[in-house]
């Protein structure tokens, strides 16, 4: 592990514009550099190197980040393969820990997991081609299903022959723990083989180890499962692994476009067809961490769905995921009864591929249609649905997406677009307030409240107001001077003054941030934009790049104002008016809350007649009103008494 001291020393030191030169013809444009964009195909350049912010950004297709961030989507580095390089580059000392005892121990466990997986694996596959029932049974079933030798070697495919326990006498024969047989589900706590009479499925991780199998019955039985999976262990965790992405990695940046099917046989058949930019969710629904993955290598997937498919409303569901994580989403709806490996099979690699391209619809578009279809001239049900498809489109991140979206909608249900805006903003609102429960719900809270009600909705104050006004204060002018005199940073100042409402964030990455500067002002560490820029959460680091380089609102022109945002530096006093408006907004409105909040204690305290805290909570509340009377004023708002 590369030290801390040592990262920074290299972050530190990296100039973007030297590190992209050596893979993009750039030229100066005003204060930064522009060039054709390295990550889409594009005629008029809209790729923006930063040398004063140190970071880049494509106004064409969004990427954006820092010298390291660029070596790892350019060049598909790791971090520390990324540190690394740039070490080599500027002649910098690479210092590295050395791991803990602990540390090599748990490294050991693993390596010893993977080598007991390798085993079976290469058991499984013996017996496919070396014994006489693998061979006709199983390998027979294979062929049966058009796979090639190659195919069924390539993907560890194999044979679990039907024998109490062939495999696990054969593995503690040769020196292998039963102990670590038992812990993979390779052995049951009998002793006996766990998979028997299957066909055998290797599940790899991205390096491409083994790291669990799943086994296929070869007969229709309605009494036993299809199939059956290795359990959890130190090296699986199903909701984090997604069948074939170690073979599709590559060819999913080269397409920039992952393909997600629901079969382990889907996969495989299709790349063997040459669509290898394919992977499976094993039938399970979606996860954010599945999601994140491929968003490693691309924001774009098509969802294949089986024809047959009863649950496509309730997997529409689980795509509504990959919006909020600002994947986009392109679905392709079979033909009646096939599901991709099967349709393949009936026309051939070109249809498929055609049929692929045209039948692919966007998400909202594809969902908006079929609900439609579902809901006739019914006008209740089409209300029903609306709200059903503005809940989806709601959870898209982009706003400029959103936007277009609201306008195809309106225009597919013949409804005012500013209702559609409307509406889609109430519930933004709305998943705002949920994160910050589920947050509280993780966290134990410091004073447990019982008499309030959680679930209670939070009466609106009727003024916009956002948190990531405040946060873009703290993170791109945290560094500057509120007061030189004195010397108190912008960051300083805001801190101190939401101290009290510390818990009221509503959204945690925000709330996250907020925290990082009081830790940081506490060490008495500098904040400012470029600590955030190269901050290790990668949230915050992503966060703090989109609000270094995106201008405030969109609008006509838009280009324009990105490059206008980026080469100009706010005038000085803006940053002591933006911090205090921002600050007596965010303020105002926890303010509000907290007392909101007191009223409803005081009101339950004394329908339980306990006075005394009763009381005690109405003095607080008749500080806080006062609090709020004053920053009213401040803001020009009136409240009522
Ligand atoms: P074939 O029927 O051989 O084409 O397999 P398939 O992979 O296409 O299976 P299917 O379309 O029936 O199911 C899709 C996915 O759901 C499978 O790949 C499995 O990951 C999962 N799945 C299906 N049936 C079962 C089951 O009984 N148990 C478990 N654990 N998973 C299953
Ligand atoms: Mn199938």
């Amino acid at each position: 592990m590369i030290t801390q001291k040592s990262v920074q020393e290299i972050l530190d030191t990296a100039r973007v514009e030297d590190v992209i030169q050596d893979f993009v013809n750039l030229r100066r444009r005003g204060v930064n550099l522009i060039g054709n964009c390295p990550f889409h195909h594009e005629k008029t350049p809209s790729f923006i190197v930063s040398p004063a912010k140190n970071i880049y950004k494509c106004f064409g297709c969004g990427r954006a980040g820092n010298a390291v961030q660029f070596l790892m989507d350019h060049e598909h580095f790791t971090f520390p393969e990324a540190l690394r390089y740039l070490a080599k580059k500027y002649n910098l000392e690479v210092e590295e820990i050395v791991p803990s005892a602990e540390q090599e121990e748990a490294q050991q466990y693993h390596e010893s997991l993977f080598i007991v997986n390798q085993y079976a694996q290469q058991f499984f596959q013996n017996q496919l081609f070396d014994t006489p029932t693998g061979k006709s049974v199983g390998l027979g079933y294979f062929k049966e299903r058009g796979f090639l030798e190659d195919t069924v070697r390539k993907f560890g495919l194999g044979f679990a022959p039907d024998q109490k326990d062939v495999f696990t006498s054969k593995a503690v024969s040769e020196g292998y723990s039963i102990e670590l047989l038992r812990k993979l589900g390779l052995t049951t706590q009998f002793d006996r083989d766990f998979f028997r009479n299957r066909v055998m499925f290797t599940i790899h991780n991205l390096s491409g180890k083994p790291v669990a199998f799943a086994g296929r019955i070869m007969i229709k039985d309605a009494k036993a499962p299809k199939y059956i999976n290795s359990p959890e262990t130190d090296i699986y965790s199903k909701s984090k692994v997604l069948y074939g992405a170690f073979f599709a990695k590559q060819a999913i940046r080269k397409a920039d476009e992952c393909i997600l099917v629901e079969g382990y046989t889907d996969v495989i058949s299709l790349h063997q067809s040459g669509i290898e930019n394919v992977v499976a969710s094993s039938g399970t629904s979606l996860t954010v961490d599945q999601i994140r993955l491929i968003k490693r290598y691309t924001p774009n997937v098509k969802v294949l769905f089986d024809g047959d498919s009863a649950g496509i409303k309730a997997a529409l569901r689980g795509i509504d995921m990959l919006l909020e994580q600002d994947v986009n989403v392109r679905i392709v709806l079979l033909p009646d009864g096939e599901d991709p490996d099967s349709y393949l099979r009936k026309v051939g690699i070109t249809a498929f591929q055609t049929y692929l391209q045209q039948a692919a619809k966007d998400f909202i578009l594809f969902k908006a249609d079929l609900l439609l279809k579902e809901a006739g001239n019914e006008p209740i049900k089409r209300t029903e649905l609306l709200k059903d498809i503005i809940e989806s489109i709601s959870k898209i991140p982009d706003p400029l997406k959103r936007a277009m979206y609201v306008k195809e909608c309106a225009r597919l249900f013949e409804v005012d677009e500013s209702i559609l805006v409307q509406e889609s903003n109430k519930l933004l609102t709305k998943s705002m307030a949920r994160s910050r429960q589920q947050q509280e719900a993780q966290q134990p809270q410091k004073e447990p409240d019982s008499t309030t009600p959680t679930t209670q909705a939070r009466p609106s104050i009727g003024h916009e107001f956002r948190e990531i006004d405040l946060i873009r204060v703290l993170i791109n002018y945290g560094g500057e001077w509120y007061d030189e005199e004195e010397k108190i940073s912008v960051a300083a100042f805001v801190i101190q003054n939401i101290e009290d409402v510390m818990d009221e964030f509503d959204h945690a990455l925000y709330r996250r941030v907020a925290e990082e500067c009081q830790r940081l002002i506490m060490a008495q560490q500098p904040v400012n934009q470029a600590v955030f820029l190269n901050h290790s959460d990668e949230e915050i680091r992503k966060l703090a790049m989109n609000l270094a380089t995106s201008p405030y609102e969109y609008s006509g022109n838009w280009a324009d104002r990105w490059e206008i945002f980026l080469s100009q530096k706010m005038p000085d006093e803006n940053f002591v008016k933006d911090s205090e408006q921002a600050l007596r907004l965010f303020r105002f409105h926890k303010i509000l809350r907290l007392c909101e909040k007191t009223q409803r204690q005081i009101e339950q305290l004394q329908s339980q007649q306990l006075w005394d805290q009763a009381i005690a909570h109405l003095k607080v509340k008749l500080r806080l009103d006062s609090v709020k009377r004053e920053l009213a004023g401040q803001l020009g708002i009136v409240v009522a008494k």
